[in-house]
């Protein structure tokens, strides 16, 4: 009998249909497989993306599985595969496996009142959850977004940032920790914890999900205690580390007994937080 999944092991060809500036650093590209089949995955999931005979990098899924079959990546221009990645041209042939790792949990967040926070590139794989909060209104009690970058120059996604600003179904702010005296820039500064702390919430049918670089984790984490979130079951955070198999294999990843590429890379707090060098 003919198996039709996909291999785990062997990418599948995928063509690079749209290329997008996010920022001087990020570009977000648009693919579809080549077979036409859809990636079929949960917001909060990763593919390995290589570029036949470079190498293979994971990348989180910038959209929606609700948006159709074309998938879309935001990627930050820092080493061998996402310099060779931001030279390509339309119609270039990438390899995907995937989508791999636990998704952000949605059965756990239906009902709820989310607060998504993002730091600088954890937009990207927030954006996949904030769209099918825009798809799927009646699945959530509100949804507030919260996102920080560096400078005005480093907010990603500035084109969703409005229409979600505007959006009737959704709150968004966003802040930047400093803006040049010259920037045209006229929104919040300061870091994205001033955001947190100025939230209204009802802590017991609230979670939220963080997503951001390394050293916003604790500061975010501590002011949503001060909002009242704790026990378990409140907060839900991304996790990044070096990855090579992606799929449990190899070690590379792990976080004392976890692999952060398939016990992750979403976790709750209290599933992380004892593990030494997980925060
Ligand atoms: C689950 C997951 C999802 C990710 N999603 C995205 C995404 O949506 N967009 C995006 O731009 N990037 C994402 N990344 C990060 C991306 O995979 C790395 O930046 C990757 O190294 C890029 O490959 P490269 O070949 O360009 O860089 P490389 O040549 O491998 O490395 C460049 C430099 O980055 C360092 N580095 C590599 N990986 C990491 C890491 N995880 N954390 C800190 N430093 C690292 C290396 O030590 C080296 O100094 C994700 C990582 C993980 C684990
Ligand atoms: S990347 Fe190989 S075990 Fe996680």
């Amino acid at each position: 009998m003919q198996n039709d999944r996909p291999s785990i092991y062997t990418p599948r060809s995928c063509t690079l249909l749209g290329v997008e500036d996010l920022t001087p650093q990020e570009k977000l590209f648009r693919l579809r497989l080549d077979d036409d089949s859809t990636l079929a995955h949960q917001p909060g999931q990763f593919i390995q993306v290589s570029i036949p005979g470079l190498t293979e990098a994971p990348i989180s899924v910038a959209n929606s599985p609700t948006r159709g079959p074309e998938f879309e990546l935001g990627v930050r221009r820092v080493g061998t595969l996402t310099r060779a990645m931001h030279q390509l041209q339309i119609g270039s042939k990438l390899g995907i496996r995937g989508p791999f790792g636990r998704p952000f949990q949605l059965q756990e967040l239906r009902g709820k009142q989310l607060l998504l926070i993002a730091g600088g590139c954890g937009l990207a794989p927030l954006r996949s959850l904030i769209q099918y909060c825009q798809d799927c209104p009646e699945e959530f009690a509100a949804v507030q977004i919260l996102y920080g970058a560096r400078s005005p120059q480093d907010l990603m996604f500035k084109k969703d940032l409005d229409n979600w600003q505007k959006s009737g179904s959704l709150s968004c702010h966003y802040t930047v920790d400093n803006s040049p005296a010259d920037s045209c820039y006229d929104g919040e500064t300061g870091l994205i914890t001033r955001l947190i702390a100025a939230t209204k919430l009802l802590p017991e049918n609230c979670c939220a999900v963080v997503v951001g670089p390394p050293p916003m984790y604790r500061p975010v984490i501590e002011e949503l205690r001060h909002l009242g979130l704790t026990g378990t079951r409140k907060i839900m955070l991304s996790l990044e580390r070096q990855m090579r198999c992606g799929i449990g294999k190899c070690g590379h990843c792990a976080i004392e007994h976890l692999y952060c590429c398939t016990d992750g890379p979403i976790f709750w707090l209290e599933e992380i937080e004892h593990l030494r060098g997980a925060l």
